[in-house]
């Protein structure tokens, strides 16, 4: 059997162990609460870990592309949300044949994107559930305003191609409640009840339970975690899954360690430190040029040689799926299977 120790670097793994205790531990929290999960792909991009969280009790998964449904869709799955406006008479002649395929349901903050998605139910002959997007604290897409809501979902409501189902927010946690609160009275007093109401985010997941209005929520980091994770309180180092085998390929000065990993491995995503690496914790990856992790061990009792291996926990997991062919599942130092990332580079 392979030892982690024989793959060439930069080598993006999985803890497998890890990472089935992370399936498992949300999973528990939901079922406990009654609380659909609905595991977001963004983070491994891999049919088999979402078959994994299927098998665990998820219900349903979440593609932020096209593309990325595409993929899942061909490997058996069938009921995916995108929580993206879909926009685009490329991409909703797509969607009209993704249509046969599955079951979808497609969010929408405009009445540009309902035309469109009316356009693509009517190419595929058949109906298409739809869901609104609403402004949440990140302030990216998302309708504004309750009167917003309320005529978008009136708009779908009257499209004969189109089933309103309900609302989506991100993040979903308690602070933002009272915003999501208030957009879903305006529809219940507007005869439009949201039947489905998704929520989302790692940082929010475990405090789901106190926006009782949530039917699901859409989770990805949790499955892998990262140091973004861990530098907001939401794991610890040791519930981290995800990590990337470098190699010490210089040591230009006493303080200063070059890793054969910088933003073509892990993407330039982040704050300071970038990443944490589990052999040298006193360590700062400061800077990352495509090829190069420059890293500050001034603080380290023992320095790293020269052709010394370490394990880097990125930044952020998603990206970093997103730049490597495969993920190798470690069983401790064993490498127990090697997964293709079959949706990686699905950015359409
Ligand atoms: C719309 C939407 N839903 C859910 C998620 C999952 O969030 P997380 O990876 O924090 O669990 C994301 C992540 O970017 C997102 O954009």
């Amino acid at each position: 059997m392979l030892h982690m120790d024989d793959l060439d670097t930069p080598a993006l793994t999985v803890d497998l162990d890890i990472m089935e205790d992370n399936i498992r531990r949300l999973q528990a929290y939901c079922d406990a609460h009654s609380i659909a999960l609905r595991p977001h792909i963004k983070t491994h991009k891999v049919p088999a870990i979402a078959h994994m969280q299927r098998r665990a009790g998820a219900q349903g998964i979440a593609c932020q592309k096209l593309g990325e449904a595409e993929v899942f869709a061909a490997a058996g799955f069938d009921d995916i949300l995108i929580p993206y406006n879909i926009v685009g008479r490329a991409k909703l002649e797509r969607l009209a044949r993704l249509m046969h395929q599955c079951h979808l349901t497609v969010a929408a903050d405009s009445v540009t994107t309902i035309r469109g998605l009316a356009w693509a139910a009517a190419e595929a002959e058949q109906p298409l559930d739809v869901i609104i997007e609403l402004e949440g604290e990140i302030e990216r897409a998302g309708v504004h305003t309750p009167e917003e809501a309320v005529a978008l979902a009136r708009a779908i409501e009257t499209t004969p191609e189109l089933h309103y189902r309900g609302v989506m927010i991100y993040p979903s946690d308690p602070e933002s409640a009272p915003k999501l609160r208030a957009f879903l009275d305006a529809l219940a007093a507007a005869h439009l009840p949201a039947e489905m109401v998704s929520g989302g985010g790692t940082g929010a997941a475990y405090h789901s339970h106190e926006v009782p209005e949530l039917t699901e929520i859409r989770v990805g980091t949790y499955v892998y975690n990262d140091w973004n994770t861990v530098r907001r309180g939401w794991c610890t180092v040791e519930q981290c899954a995800q990590r990337v085998i470098c190699t010490v390929v210089s040591r230009p000065t006493p303080d200063r360690a070059i890793i054969d990993g910088g933003s073509k491995t892990f993407s330039s995503d982040g704050e300071l430190p970038m990443g944490h690496i589990l052999e040298y914790p006193e360590a700062a990856i400061y800077h990352m040029d495509e090829e190069h992790g420059y890293v500050d061990i001034s603080r380290c009792a023992r320095k790293p040689e020269i052709g010394e291996r370490v394990r880097v926990i990125p930044n952020h997991a998603c990206p970093v799926s997103n730049l490597h062919d495969v993920i190798y599942g470690l069983r401790g130092d064993r490498v127990e299977t090697i997964w293709p990332i079959l949706a990686r580079g699905k950015t359409q």
